[in-house]
């Protein structure tokens, strides 16, 4: 694939109000999206609040056991039952704190003061006063939702990028970090910067050092990846034979003395694969189920419309992306959640999740990243977190006619395309049934 995308993308997609509404209509209360991690909903009466736009959702564990979603709305006159921020808390029963309506964790209507001066026949109609619920699949260790009954089911909706992620056995790991960062852009706008690598060489130019910037893309019905070559300079890098600081400390970690590598700058990615394929079997990391590039390389997964992963066989990052409470298109939340898999004996403090106004504080003062620590990841995220809010008010510029996307970028067009194909009507079964699914774009060496 060397052709530029055609697609153009629409200005108005990133700031008009209208624009929002009919994503909220046909896209956010459509797809599947990415909620909390099923460890955080595991016993009886655990819930876990969270927030999707103008929406509030509980996900619940309830008494027989099963993961349960029900809207944050009391059918009485709607009165939010939690008030709680985004996050997990401990409940018996829910109680609305207006006028005392209490539902079981099943969501059933059981009790409601002075229950005889309502109608009975519209209480006790089945449905009718119960907690209105959304739908909820567990996959890859987290809980997944869909606010639409009729949605497709979660399998049906990933298509072949289940399996690929199968293989990192993403349920094994555990959240080391996890911030919410509030920026004054569109959750699109958060959404294409980490969706391209084409970035890589003005904006971060410091990973030229030690990974690659023209990642091969591979569309997967409307998901895709893109693949980055870590342990190997970019070939935009001046210097390919002697190592730098970023590959010695690539080896270092992986148990290469980087004194006695007697490899070249491009040696050191294999040297790394080998490493870890010599610790294969024993070890808590799925080494095992991945090739060789999987063993170095970040493979970025794009799981539409609302997530990103981007993983490495020890941990993951979780980028997700949410329309703002308040409806305003220019304002979003963009969630960081860094997940790893811990060897035994391996303990990592607790994290605290907050939200935190994007570009206030450095980034490296708010994610402690504990035993995961990646080179450069800090000053990277940083990097993106200053930018996106000035991105925003160009986009929003009378003079902005549009983004000319290169080869590099052709995930952006293929994920807006089919942003539009819905706000134009089509479902998303139509879309599952369009889309290309391509060969794998990078040889898995
Ligand atoms: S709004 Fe909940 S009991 Fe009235
Ligand atoms: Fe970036």
């Amino acid at each position: 694939m060397t052709q530029a995308p055609e697609f153009q993308v629409d200005p108005a997609s990133y700031w008009s109000k209208e624009w929002a509404e009919q994503e909220w209509t046909h896209l956010w209360s459509k797809a599947w999206h990415m909620g909390p991690r099923v460890e955080e909903v595991a016993e009886n009466g655990d819930v876990y609040v969270h927030s999707l736009g103008r929406e509030s959702l509980l996900f619940v564990r309830t008494d027989g056991g099963e993961a349960k979603g029900f809207f944050n709305v009391c059918r009485h006159r709607a009165s939010r039952l939690l008030l709680n921020a985004d996050g997990p808390t401990f409940v018996n029963q829910f109680h609305c704190p207006f006028h005392g309506w209490c539902y079981n964790l099943n969501g059933e209507l059981t009790h409601v003061p002075y229950r005889e001066r309502f109608d009975e026949n519209v209480l006790s109609e089945p449905g009718r006063a119960d907690l209105k619920t959304f739908r909820v699949e567990s996959f890859a260790g987290w809980l997944w939702y869909t606010l639409d009954d009729e949605a497709p089911s979660l399998m049906e909706y990933l298509g072949p990028i289940g399996p690929k992620l199968d293989a990192y056995k993403m349920e094994r790991a555990t959240i080391i970090d996890y911030k919410t960062f509030e920026f004054g852009c569109n959750w699109k706008t958060t959404f294409d910067a980490f969706n391209e690598s084409y970035h890589f060489q003005t904006l971060h130019s410091e990973i030229l050092a030690w990974g690659n910037e023209d990642a091969p893309i591979t569309l997967l019905n409307i998901h895709s990846y893109m693949v980055n070559e870590y342990g190997r300079p970019s070939k935009l890098y001046p210097e390919q034979v002697k190592l730098n600081p970023s590959l010695e400390n690539l080896l270092s970690a992986n148990g290469i003395d980087p004194a006695t590598f007697t490899g070249k700058a491009t040696d050191v990615r294999a040297a790394v694969q080998q490493a870890k394929r010599a610790k294969q079997g024993k070890s808590v990391f799925p080494y095992e189920n991945l090739t060789d590039s999987q063993l170095s390389d970040a493979y970025h997964y794009q799981l539409f419309p609302s997530t990103h992963f981007n993983l490495f066989p020890e941990f993951y990052v979780a980028l997700r992306y949410r329309p703002h409470p308040s409806g305003d298109p220019e304002k979003m939340y963009f969630d960081f959640i860094m997940c790893a898999t811990l060897e035994e004996g391996e303990t990592v403090p607790p994290y605290e999740h907050r939200v935190v106004r994007g570009g206030e504080e450095p980034v490296e003062d708010i994610l402690k990243w504990g035993v995961r620590k990646h080179p450069v990841v800090n000053e990277v995220l940083g990097q993106d977190v200053d930018l996106v809010e000035f991105v925003q008010n160009g986009q929003r510029s009378q003079s902005f006619e549009g983004a000319i996307l290169s080869v590099d970028e052709r995930r952006i067009a293929h994920f807006h395309h089919n942003i539009a194909e819905l706000i134009s009507g089509r479902s998303i079964r139509d879309l599952l049934a369009s889309n290309p699914v391509e060969p794998d774009a990078h040889s898995g060496h």
